[in-house]
């Protein structure tokens, strides 16, 4: 069985790099040890922190309780129809590994994901998404321990309520739900998403019959390296907000004084502005406090000094007042905080 190790320090388990301690720390290999540690959690009435590859959580103080590390591992073909191939991924496997498993196989659908951090089983927390495509869109079902009674659930795609950033397990059903593998639903032909505009300017040049799977993964993978800073050298989580949504009428006021502000119509009452672009704009990027605003990417919020989570949130706090007085726009954080 695995050990249960006390005050663990989690600097190398979260990729803010922020040296704080679990009371209790497990790594679990498959669901038996997860289950244990569900029970052993529940005995000391210990609160969970799950742990994937910690690439989007802001540890700002100890954690009193169990942080579970899940590192179930495998992947398989489970079944084909004429137009997919559907294929299940443990919630350890990492994302990025797994999405160049997928294109060596010919399953197509994940190209525009590739390279982002973190594990197979917290991208459908936050529906991850890049470059035009979300998890969503691949998504066909994921297995889940319910923490309160042990049991194994399935969620299919209407189950797990997924948005922008979002999903049912942020909300109704936070912290309630253990995921232990997810399924995809990925095509047997291609079927490129080529639209996103820094994705669409990356491909000028290139002949239709140019333009792979493999060439989109690797523009994607070109593009992401040019803006976003590698963890393992400098500390971050990636995108610290959300990309606002404000509606049409409001987007109007705010083109009267910035015409050349970025936006994309959602619906017909929705309109998302690039959060990067107002932090940029106000004068934030490359700012340095104890935490620094990224110079090539002022929507990343980085941790050079290795610090604990609260720096990085004193900057991120600094940053939200500075936007909603010059725009009027309030930003949601997108990494959670733990405790
Ligand atoms: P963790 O940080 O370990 O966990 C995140 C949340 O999910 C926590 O609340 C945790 O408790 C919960 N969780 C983790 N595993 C499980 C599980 N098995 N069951 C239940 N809950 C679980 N995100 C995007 O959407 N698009 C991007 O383009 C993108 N780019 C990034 C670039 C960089 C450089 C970085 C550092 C991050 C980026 N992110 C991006 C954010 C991050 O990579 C994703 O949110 C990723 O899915 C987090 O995975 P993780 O395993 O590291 O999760
Ligand atoms: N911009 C600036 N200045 C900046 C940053 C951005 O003007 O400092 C402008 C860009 O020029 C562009 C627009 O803002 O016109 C959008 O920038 P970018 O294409 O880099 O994407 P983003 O909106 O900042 C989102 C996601 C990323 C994802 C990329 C690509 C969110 C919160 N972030 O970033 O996801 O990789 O699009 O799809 O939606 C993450 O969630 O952690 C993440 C990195």
């Amino acid at each position: 069985m695995p050990l249960y190790l006390p005050h663990f320090n989690l600097q190398n388990y979260n990729t803010l790099a922020s040296p704080v301690c679990a009371d209790f720390f497990v790594s679990v290999k498959d669901e038996e040890e997860l289950q244990a540690a569900i029970k052993f959690a529940k005995e000391k009435n210990f609160p969970l922190l799950v742990l994937g590859g910690g690439s989007n959580i802001v540890l700002h103080e100890n954690f009193p309780g169990l942080a579970i590390h899940v590192q179930l591992l495998g992947k398989e073909l489970v079944r084909e129809d004429d137009e997919f191939y559907y294929v299940k991924a443990a919630a350890g496997e990492n994302w990025s590994d797994f999405v160049d498993y997928c294109l060596d196989e010919g399953f197509f659908g994940l190209e525009n994901l590739s390279l982002i951090p973190g594990n197979v089983g917290a991208a459908p927390i936050q529906n991850i998404g890049a470059y035009g495509v979300e998890l969503k869109d691949v998504f066909s079902e994921l297995s889940a321990v319910d923490v309160k009674s042990g049991l194994s659930i399935t969620f299919t795609p209407e189950s797990c309520q997924f948005g922008y950033r979002d999903s049912v397990f942020k909300n109704a059903l936070l912290d309630q739900f253990i995921i232990t593998s997810v399924t995809f639903k990925l095509g047997k032909k291609p079927n490129l998403n080529i639209q996103y505009p820094a994705l669409q300017a990356a491909l000028v040049g290139y002949s239709p019959q140019e333009i792979t799977p493999e060439l989109v993964s690797q523009v994607v993978c070109d593009i992401r390296r040019s803006k976003l800073p590698d963890p393992k050298q400098i500390p971050n989580v990636g995108s610290f907000f959300k990309n606002p949504i404000i509606t049409p009428s409001k987007l109007v006021e705010l083109q009267q004084t910035y015409p050349d502000i970025v936006s994309y119509p959602v619906d017909e009452t929705r309109v998302k502005l690039a959060a990067g672009w107002l932090i940029d704009r106000a004068g934030w990027k490359g700012r340095e406090l104890e935490a620094t605003v990224h110079a090539e990417q002022a929507l990343v919020l980085t941790n050079p000094k290795r610090l604990k989570g609260t720096a990085v949130l004193a900057l991120a706090s600094a940053i939200k007042e500075a936007i909603l007085l010059k725009f009027g726009v309030e930003l949601e954080q997108e990494p959670r905080n733990y405790p």
